[in-house]
C-alpha cells in the first residue's frame, strides 16, 4: 500500500512543513499547524482557465470593453469600478452579522429582476431560512435559484448546467473539495476551493461572490493568500450600534481601490445612501472648540466629515494620545510641530482625537484639520461652523499642497459651507467659484489666525 504523505499547514499565513512545529516560521503564531494529508492528483498542471498555448504577441490580442452588469444599487456598482464584470471572482469579507448575506440576496434579486437567472448557494443556512430572509427583503423571482450545497463538486456541476449570470457562494469556510482531505475551513480547503471557483468564473465567464468570514483580527479568515487569488476583496463594515454599514474596496483589479460605499440598514434590506456628507455633518455641535469639518476623498469621491479633539491637563506623568478613525501616529507628530511652530505648550496636555461617524480617514489632506482641532479644544476657542479645512501639514509647519481640491472645494460649497481654508500651492491655477471663499495659508500659524475666533 502506497505510503500516506502528511504535512503541516499553518492555518494562519499557509506555510507548510513536513514537520510539526510549536511555532510557525511563517507568521510566528503559536499553535497554528495543523496537519493535512497530501494527496497526489493525477495532473500536477492547475488548470487556470486564464492560460493560452503558445505566447502571442499583446497586439494580436483583441480587446474589447465588456459591458458589466448593472445593479440598481449605485453605491455597489461603484465600488466595484462601475458594475460586476464578467467572469471576476469576488471576495466580501465583513464581520458576523453585518449583513452579507442580506447584501448579496438584494443584489441577486435584482439581477433576476433584469431577467439575468442567478444562483445563490448557502452553505451555513437551510433554503428555507433563506427564503424567511427572502420574504422580508421582498425579494421574489423565478429567476433566483437557491442551493444548500457545500460540495463543489457537485456546486460546479450546478452551476454547469444552470449556467446561471451570476453564482453567490455563501461563505467560503463551508464549502470543501473531496479530494482534501482537511476539514472545511481550513486553509487548504480554502484555497483549493477558491482557485477551483476562479477557474468555474473565468472559464464559463460568470462572475462569483464569495463570503469570506474575518477573523478577530479583522482580517479575512484563512490565509492571505485567498486575497490574493481573487479579482476583487471588498469589506463590508459598520458599528453593530450604527444602523449605517460601509462596503470598501481594498483590492480591485477592475477599478480605483478606496472606493467606499454607504448603505443604512433597515428592516427591509440595505439602503443606499446617496449624499454621506449629510449624515457625517448630521448631529454636528456647531460653535464647539475643537471640532472642524475636512473635505476628505474617499476614492473618487469627496465626503465632508467633523474632526474632534479634545485636549485637557494630564493628571500621569505620560500624557495619553488617543486616536479613533486617523493614525495613531499623526497625533503625536500634528502636536510635536503645534508646539514647535505655534508655541502651543501642549506636552503636558492629553489629546484624544475621533473622526465622527464611525468613518476612517487616512490621507494626508486632513492634517490642518486635526491641527486646527487640536488647536481649537486647547485654546478654548471655536472655530466657524462654516468654515473647511484642507491640508497636509509638514514638519516645519507647513501647508502643503492635496489632491483633487476642486472636487473637495465642490462637495462644501454644495453642502453651504462658506469658507475653504487649503493650501496656498492650490490656489494657482483654477478659476475659483464664486460661491464660496477659498483662502490660501502657507503654513498652521496662518490657518490659525484665519480660522480661531478671538
Ligand atoms: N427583522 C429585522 N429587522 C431589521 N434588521 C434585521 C432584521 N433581521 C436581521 N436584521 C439585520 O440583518 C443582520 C444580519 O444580516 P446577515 O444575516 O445578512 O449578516 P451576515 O453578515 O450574512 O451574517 P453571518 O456572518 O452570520 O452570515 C442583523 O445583524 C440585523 O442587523
Ligand atoms: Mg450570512
Amino acid at each position: 500500500m502506497a505510503k500516506t504523505k502528511t504535512k503541516y499547514v499553518c492555518q494562519s499565513c499557509g506555510y507548510e512543513s513536513p514537520r510539526w512545529m510549536g511555532r510557525c516560521p511563517g507568521c510566528s503564531n503559536w499553535n497554528t499547524l495543523v496537519e493535512e494529508i497530501e494527496r497526489k492528483t493525477k495532473t500536477n498542471r492547475p488548470s487556470t482557465g486564464l492560460t493560452s498555448r503558445k505566447p502571442i504577441k499583446i497586439t494580436s490580442i483583441e480587446s474589447q470593453e465588456e459591458p458589466r452588469i448593472l445593479t440598481s444599487l449605485k453605491e455597489f456598482n461603484r465600488v466595484l469600478g462601475g458594475g460586476i464584470v464578467h467572469g471576476s471572482l469576488v471576495l466580501i469579507g465583513g464581520d458576523p452579522g453585518i449583513g452579507k448575506s442580506t447584501l448579496l440576496l438584494q443584489i441577486s434579486s435584482q439581477l433576476a429582476e433584469q431577467q439575468l437567472p442567478v444562483l445563490y448557494i448557502s452553505g451555513e443556512e437551510s433554503t428555507r431560512q433563506t427564503k424567511l430572509r427572502a420574504d422580508r427583503l421582498n425579494v421574489s423571482s423565478d429567476l433566483l435559484y437557491v442551493l444548500a450545497e457545500t460540495n463543489l463538486f457537485d456546486i460546479a456541476n450546478h452551476i454547469e448546467e444552470l449556467k446561471p449570470s451570476l453564482v453567490i457562494v455563501d461563505s467560503i469556510q463551508t464549502i470543501y473539495k473531496d479530494e482534501v482531505t482537511s476539514a472545511p475551513g481550513s486553509v487548504s480547503q480554502v484555497r483549493e476551493c477558491t482557485s477551483e471557483l476562479m477557474r468555474i468564473a473565468k472559464t464559463n465567464h460568470i462572475p462569483i461572490f464569495i463570503v469570506g468570514h474575518v477573523t478577530k483580527e479583522g482580517a479575512i479568515a484563512g490565509p492571505r493568500v485567498l486575497e490574493h487569488m481573487v479579482d476583487t476583496v471588498l469589506y463590508f463594515e459598520g458599528e453593530r450600534h450604527h444602523t449605517y454599514r460601509i462596503l470598501r474596496s481594498v483590492k480591485n483589479r477592475f477599478g480605483s481601490t478606496n472606493e467606499m460605499g454607504i448603505f443604512e440598514m433597515k428592516e427591509e434590506g440595505l439602503k443606499e445612501v446617496m449624499n454621506p456628507s449629510e449624515i457625517f455633518l448630521e448631529e454636528r455641535s456647531k460653535g464647539a472648540a475643537g471640532s472642524t469639518v475636512v473635505a476628505s476623498m474617499e476614492g473618487t469621491r469627496p465626503v465632508l466629515v467633523e474632526i474632534q479633539a479634545l485636549i485637557s491637563p494630564t493628571s500621569f506623568g505620560n500624557p495619553r494620545r488617543m486616536a479613533t478613525g486617523v493614525d495613531y501616529n499623526r497625533i503625536p507628530l500634528l502636536m510635536a510641530v503645534l508646539e514647535k511652530r505655534v508655541g502651543l505648550m501642549l506636552q503636558n496636555q492629553d489629546a484624544y482625537v475621533k473622526v465622527a461617524g464611525g468613518v476612517k480617514l487616512d490621507e494626508p489632506a486632513i492634517d490642518l484639520a486635526i491641527s486646527v482641532s487640536i488647536a481649537s479644544s486647547f485654546r478654548n476657542q471655536p472655530t466657524r461652523p462654516d468654515d473647511i479645512f484642507i491640508g497636509e501639514v509638514g514638519l516645519t509647519g507647513e501647508v502643503r499642497r492635496v489632491s483633487r481640491i476642486e472636487q473637495r472645494v465642490q462637495e462644501a460649497a454644495k453642502l453651504g459651507f462658506k469658507r475653504v481654508i487649503c493650501p496656498q500651492k492650490n490656489i494657482d491655477g483654477w478659476t475659483l467659484p464664486e460661491t464660496i471663499e477659498i483662502i490660501g495659508v502657507n503654513t498652521v500659524q496662518e490657518a490659525l489666525n484665519i480660522g480661531l475666533h478671538r
